[in-house]
């Protein structure tokens, strides 16, 4: 059997999540979500900012384009991959990115960025606990003092009062569907998804396993690698975080 590691790997690096994935994310919400990040964490013009686990840099090329220094670090090659082929086209060549394929646990200290984001849920979750906190111990190395760092994620609560053992999407324009059978792993907080999705004769089958954390959880573990919790959010709006946000957003500092 495949180990959650590996899982992981095969699911972003096969260009799965990029594929189907692509079915859910709102690109006019990339803007939004970016809005809110600056107004949540008031970089300056010019601070260098990580984006942590970023993916193909969809937040990365907004805030490089306003102005922002930016370090994209995310472990699947063919993510970071796309985003170099981006900044070599004419448009996007004097942006201020620097794309990075490392594993989060392993985030270099030299980076020393003044603000951090993790978006969308990456990485956080994906292993176990002690690799989350390695995760955030590396993080908060690669961060000058007092550096801010924006976490957003999906809020346990929302998902257990709203539960869905089954759901699907289909994508009228292209035909695509997808569907999801959940499974919610009680003793370790995990939600267990069988992911089919098809596209014309391609058929994929795969899996995700993730732990849910609590705000609570997620303050401690922080304060575990030397973060100290400043702010607790629902939504990117400055919403508050309860039974009915659908994301968890914290904002903490290194100490
Ligand atoms: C849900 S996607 C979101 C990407 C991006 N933050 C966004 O909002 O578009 C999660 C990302 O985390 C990356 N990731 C997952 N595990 C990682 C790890 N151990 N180290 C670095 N990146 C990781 C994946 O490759 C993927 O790009």
């Amino acid at each position: 059997m495949e180990s959650l590691e590996e899982q992981w790997k095969e699911f972003f690096g096969s260009g799965f999540y990029t594929e189907a994935w692509g079915m859910r994310t709102d690109y006019s919400k990339t803007k939004e979500q970016v809005d809110g990040v600056l107004n949540l964490l008031g970089p300056v013009t010019g601070s260098h900012i990580l984006d942590w686990c970023g993916g193909w840099g969809r937040h990365s090329f907004l805030l490089a384009q306003l102005g922002y220094q930016v370090t994209l670090l995310d472990f699947a090659p063919n993510h970071i991959q796309r985003a170099k082929n981006k900044l070599a086209r004419k448009k996007y060549r004097k942006l201020k990115i620097k794309c990075l394929c490392k594993d989060f646990r392993e985030t270099p200290p030299e980076i020393q960025a003044d603000f951090a984001i993790n978006m969308f849920t990456s990485g956080i979750g994906y292993l176990t606990q002690e690799d989350d906190l390695k995760a955030l111990q590396s993080l908060n190395l690669a961060l000058k003092p007092k550096a801010k760092f924006l976490l957003d994620t999906m809020n346990l609560f929302w998902i257990v009062k709203n539960y869905q053992s089954d759901s699907g999407r289909y994508s009228p324009k292209d035909e695509r569907v997808l569907v999801e059978k959940r499974n919610f792993n009680f003793l370790e907080n995990r939600n267990v998804s069988e992911i089919f999705y098809f596209n014309g004769l391609q058929k994929i089958e795969t899996k995700l396993d993730h732990r849910l954390y609590s705000a609570l959880e997620l303050i401690n573990l922080l304060k575990q690698a030397d973060f100290e919790t400043l702010e607790v959010y629902g939504d990117f709006d400055g919403s508050p975080y309860n039974f009915d946000s659908k994301r968890l957003i914290i904002i903490s500092q290194k100490n």
